[in-house]
């Protein structure tokens, strides 16, 4: 197993294993990994010769400095992890002040709008911060195929759009969402939660499921306000925000189109841990 701490590093290395016409493939993460994250990594390294992988907590993206200082960072366990699925990856592991060069400020992107729904309302900059890491890890590796969760379906889309409004010449690959047995979507935050909380939050998944069950009969308002209710039910939680909105431009739906693909997406609160999902529905 490999690992660079340097993108100077990096960059000589892939330099010297690639040809032209080699094929690499990039999951970006900031790593406690779960299987989630494994399996874009299996899904890179079946479509790719060659297979990196990022880990770095970016700075830039964390609008809450708590959510930032709290994020688990386990390097040493991450390529354990790495290594049950396959010795041949690249494992990127840059220090903050290796990427940053001494200036840990976001550069300011233009989405045509998408970062101004949902997660990009809610918290303020992160958009700018995943776009400012993106493109430059993109430009340190070079990918051919970059492997994006729709666990984070904005941000998914997010990278598609800066991608093609830089013309950036790498294909952006769409992965399911990989969920608990009790139907948790995965996520390094849940590393957060008792068990109990783990438990309860299944009430996430549950109430997506029912939500798409409805869409067939009821308005997005009759959905919404039946979504509220059952967080208002459950004290425990904070419900953040629940929208029914298009996959393409994310807004929130109006009349319904049939030409369109519509998703469900939700952002909850247990205690201080902030988890977000979405299902798809039509
Ligand atoms: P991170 O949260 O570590 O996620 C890395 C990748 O794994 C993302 O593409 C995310 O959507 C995907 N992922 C997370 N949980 C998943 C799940 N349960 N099933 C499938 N895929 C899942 O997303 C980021 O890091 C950062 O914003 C990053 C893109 C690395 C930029 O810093």
């Amino acid at each position: 197993m490999l690992i660079f701490n340097r993108q100077e590093d990096l960059k000589k290395h892939l330099g010297s294993v690639t040809k032209e016409n080699t094929t690499i493939g990039f999951v970006p993460t900031m790593g406690a990994l779960h299987q989630g994250h494994l399996s874009l990594i299996e899904k890179s390294l079946t479509e790719n010769q060659v297979t990196v992988v990022s880990i770095f907590v970016n700075p830039t993206q964390f609008n809450n400095p708590e959510d930032l200082e709290k994020y688990p960072r386990t390097l040493e366990k991450d390529t354990q992890k790495i290594e049950t699925v396959s010795k041949d990856v690249i494992i990127f592991a840059p220090s903050v002040e290796d990427i940053y060069e001494g200036n840990t400020k976001a550069k300011a992107f233009d989405f045509d709008g998408l970062e101004n729904q949902m997660e990009g309302k809610h918290r303020p900059g992160h958009f700018d911060g995943v776009g400012t890491i993106v493109k430059r890890l993109f430009e340190i590796v070079n990918p051919t195929n970059a492997y994006f969760g729709e666990k984070d379906f904005q941000q998914l889309q997010i990278v598609k759009k800066m991608v093609e409004k830089h013309q950036m010449p790498v294909n952006v690959i769409g992965c399911p969402i990989y969920r608990e047995s009790n139907g948790l979507a995965m996520s390094s935050r849940n590393e957060r939660l008792t068990s109990q909380q783990k438990e309860d939050s299944s009430l996430i998944y549950k109430t997506l499921k029912t939500a798409k069950e409805k869409f067939g009969t009821e308005s997005a308002k009759e959905i919404t306000d039946w979504v509220e209710s059952v967080f208002e039910k459950n004290p425990e939680f904070r419900l953040e925000y629940f929208q029914i909105a298009d996959e393409e431009q994310l807004l929130p739906i109006g009349k319904k189109d049939n030409a369109k693909k519509y998703r469900a997406f939700i952002a909850v609160f247990i205690n201080s841990i902030r988890l977000i999902d979405n299902i798809s529905l039509n």
